[in-house]
């Protein structure tokens, strides 16, 4: 074992683990779309890392932008006005189209949660809010709470007051249903959500989240009618709409927010990840006109020591004219077409392939142990550690991911060429033939 490694299984804690269980790999340099470990192997990232290395690894601008602005002033409180800080929320409420919005700046995305789900009590006097249980929100205790999966059962029980609700996802719904088009998917779960919103009073909910695009619990794209459905509801019953954009924001889906998709008008819509692709950490809320004007008056209690980081700030000024420099929009327009036509092909050829679904460069693959659909492995239950196995099969010949229940994910950064595209696509082809003769 290399030092850097033992030294770190003796001193680190490593997220979401046994640290018994794992085996962190050194990772000695990390350039583009790749990264490279120790031995000299070299991986393609085709997560993103977190889904949130957007620009790829070693962008100069933002690097630059960063060192000036910690030569510059690396720190100054967050009552205080300062160029960055300025820039950055007018960058990012104008990147929202969003009209006389204003931006709360958090540390990452689970913070930024955390605040809206305060704006939103705040705004409404309500108390209880909703969110899907095909979701991820972050690990604190109120976005532990909002997150639907799994990872939500170590913060139990929490805060009283999170509701779930079954978002669309018309691929695994209940065998009885038989939807005709997307119109109909949209229709049977605005319908059990509506009845929910009355059961639970609709005067006590504070606001309904979603993540617009849901990111590590499937890709799951709803149909638009789902998202003006969802808008409609909160209109009739005074709920704030959030959009969580942590994963999906900044051009993922296509577009600047994911959002942008579905033409609709939201309350409040969290950020991180893509915000500054990891160069330093940095999250926030985009606060509507309607919303943010309450706290004209109304005392709004949040607040950070680093709310507004001005070398954060610098990174996001730095990055967002990098996507539009390095056309972004467009790349992502180009290579999510032919990531679609790829994952089509693999859907005819594997029969591991269930269900591809992608938006964008926003992707993931469904994998399935029968002509029936079957999940590979079950929710929750995947004792034998088959979908580890297979991560771990890709990462072995260069390619590199992650997994959620029977479902691997393809983000790859968004600076992705057409030849590393094509290429590291291969590897996924070849891994998903040795699933094809384990099913
Ligand atoms: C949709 C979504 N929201 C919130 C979070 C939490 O963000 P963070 O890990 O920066 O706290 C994540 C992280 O993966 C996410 O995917």
């Amino acid at each position: 074992m290399s030092n850097i490694k033992e030294k770190g299984m003796q001193y680190n804690l490593y997220s979401w683990s046994a640290q018994k269980a794992i085996n962190p790999m050194v990772i000695t340099k990390a350039e583009g779309i790749y990264f490279w470990d120790e031995d000299g192997n070299k991986y393609y990232d085709m997560s993103a890392q977190l889904v949130n290395a957007n620009l790829g690894h070693g962008n100069k601008a933002i690097i630059e932008a960063i060192k000036d602005q910690v030569e510059k002033m690396p720190f100054i409180g967050p009552g205080y006005s300062i160029d960055v800080r300025s820039d950055a929320a007018e960058a990012l409420v104008k990147t929202s189209g969003m009209k006389n919005a204003k931006v709360f700046f958090t540390n990452a995305g689970a913070e930024a949660n955390e605040n809206a789900i305060k704006m939103a009590k705040a705004y409404t006097g309500g108390w209880k809010i909703f969110s899907a249980y095909r979701s991820y929100h972050g690990a604190s205790a109120g976005a532990g709470m909002l997150t639907g999966e799994a990872r939500r059962f170590a913060n139990e029980p929490g805060p009283a007051g999170f509701i779930k609700y079954d978002g669309p996802y018309a691929y695994r719904a209940p065998a009885q249903v038989n939807f005709k088009d997307e119109d109909d998917v949209a229709d049977f779960y605005l319908e059990l959500l509506e009845n929910q919103i009355k059961y639970e009073g609709p005067q006590l909910i504070a606001g309904i989240f979603m993540e617009t695009v849901v990111g590590s619990n499937g890709v799951l794209i709803p149909p638009k009618k789902w998202i003006k459905g969802v808008r409609e509801l909160c209109t009739k019953y005074n709920i704030c709409m959030i959009c969580d954009e942590v994963m999906a924001g900044f051009y993922r889906t296509g577009t600047a927010f994911a959002f942008h998709n579905f033409d609709v008008e939201l309350d409040l819509v969290s950020f991180a990840k893509g915000a500054t692709c990891g160069y330093v950490p940095l999250g926030g809320v985009i606060v509507s006109e309607k919303i943010q004007k309450h706290f004209d008056n109304n005392k709004m209690f949040c607040g950070l020591t680093y709310n507004a980081h001005p070398v954060g700030c610098a990174a996001v000024v730095a990055t967002i004219k990098e996507y539009e420099r390095l056309g972004i929009k467009e790349n992502v327009a180009k290579q999510g077409a032919l990531l679609a036509d790829i994952l089509k092909d693999m859907a005819k050829k594997h029969p591991s392939v269930g269900e591809i679904r992608h938006i964008g460069l926003f992707s993931a693959v469904e994998l399935v142990k029968d002509d029936q659909g079957t999940p590979l492995v079950g929710y929750n239950d995947d004792p034998e550690g088959l979908m580890p196995k297979i991560v771990g099969m890709l990462k072995k010949e260069g390619f590199s991911t992650y997994s959620n229940q029977n479902v691997l994910m393809v983000t790859p950064p968004l600076t992705i060429t057409s030849e590393e595209l094509t290429d590291a696509m291969k590897i996924f082809d070849r891994v998903l033939d040795s699933v094809d003769k384990m099913i």
